[in-house]
């Protein structure tokens, strides 16, 4: 009977799929409608909002960055994942209490701050200020960096570094000078390459103040480029207080740093 159906399609089309399939509402428009069979079409315009609802989500975005850094270890047969306390670790020096725990950074984000930089890899020397298992030396081994160089007070962290760096295994690394080398930051003497120094919050004002003004020292006895990649840069100021680079770009998770119109400048 007709008249018992709600009949809400829009066109005659609607009209004659309604009457073939009446339990369907056509308020949805035609694209809800079944064509070919009784199952029910999925309107893909429908889920393209709670989808990109769900792609900001922070827990979805959590876990993908994490199954990223599991996947990097799996596929350089590596282990450079997991947080670590620096109470539960050997400490080298007196600057644990300045020191930030172990978190590697995300491989991505590694790929992306490196592969964005405009030099000539060979000539400088990358250096990570506070490397735990030495994720960012393997990630810039895959640059052709002169020289890959990381310094970690934390025994365990530094020995693990040492074999992540023999175990790597990847078909495109393009630097086999890799080292970690273990000891306090506070003590590190820069070397006299052209430089891109990384740091990931690796240590307050403590420490920082002391290295920012060696590495001013060395710039100011040896004048070359450098670059400072300064991720999750809560100290900043101390940069533009502490060296005579300046900030040239700022972005969501990291600062950089450079001398400004490099070369012509002197430190
Ligand atoms: C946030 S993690 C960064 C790890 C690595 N740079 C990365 O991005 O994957 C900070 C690291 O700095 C180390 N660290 C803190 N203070 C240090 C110091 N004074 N000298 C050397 N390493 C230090 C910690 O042990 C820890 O491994």
């Amino acid at each position: 009977m007709l008249n018992s159906r709600r009949i809400t399609g829009r066109t005659n089309e609607d009209f004659v799929r309604q009457l073939k399939h009446p339990k369907v509402q056509t308020d949805a428009g035609p694209e809800a409608i079944p064509r070919h069979s009784g199952r029910r079409r999925v309107d893909v315009r429908r889920l393209s909002r709670p989808l990109a609802r769900l792609r900001r989500s922070p827990i979805l975005r959590a876990l993908v960055g994490e199954a990223r850094c599991w996947l990097f270890d799996c596929r350089h047969g590596v282990r450079t994942c997991g947080t670590v306390d620096l109470n539960k670790l050997t400490i080298k020096g007196d600057n644990a209490r300045h020191g930030v725990f172990y978190h590697p950074s995300h491989p991505k984000f590694l790929f992306e701050i490196m592969g964005a930089l405009d030099i000539d890899y060979e000539r400088y020397a990358f250096v990570d200020l506070g490397s735990g298992k030495g994720r960012a030396l393997l990630v810039a081994s895959e640059f052709p960096f002169r020289e890959v160089r990381g310094v970690e007070f934390a025994r365990e962290l530094h020995e693990m570094a040492c074999d992540n760096i023999q175990r790597y295994r990847s078909a495109s690394q393009k630097s086999k000078n890799v080292r970690s080398i273990h000891g306090d930051a506070i003590d590190f003497e820069f070397p006299t390459l052209p430089l891109v120094l990384f740091l990931a919050n690796p240590f307050g004002p403590g420490v920082l103040v002391p290295v920012l003004r060696r590495l001013q020292a060395s710039l100011a006895s040896h004048p070359r480029d450098t670059i400072i990649l300064y991720a999750a840069p809560f100290h900043s100021d101390l940069l533009e207080r502490e060296t005579r680079l300046t900030c040239v770009e700022r972005s969501v998770y990291h600062n950089t740093y450079r001398a400004p119109h490099y070369p012509a400048t002197p430190y």
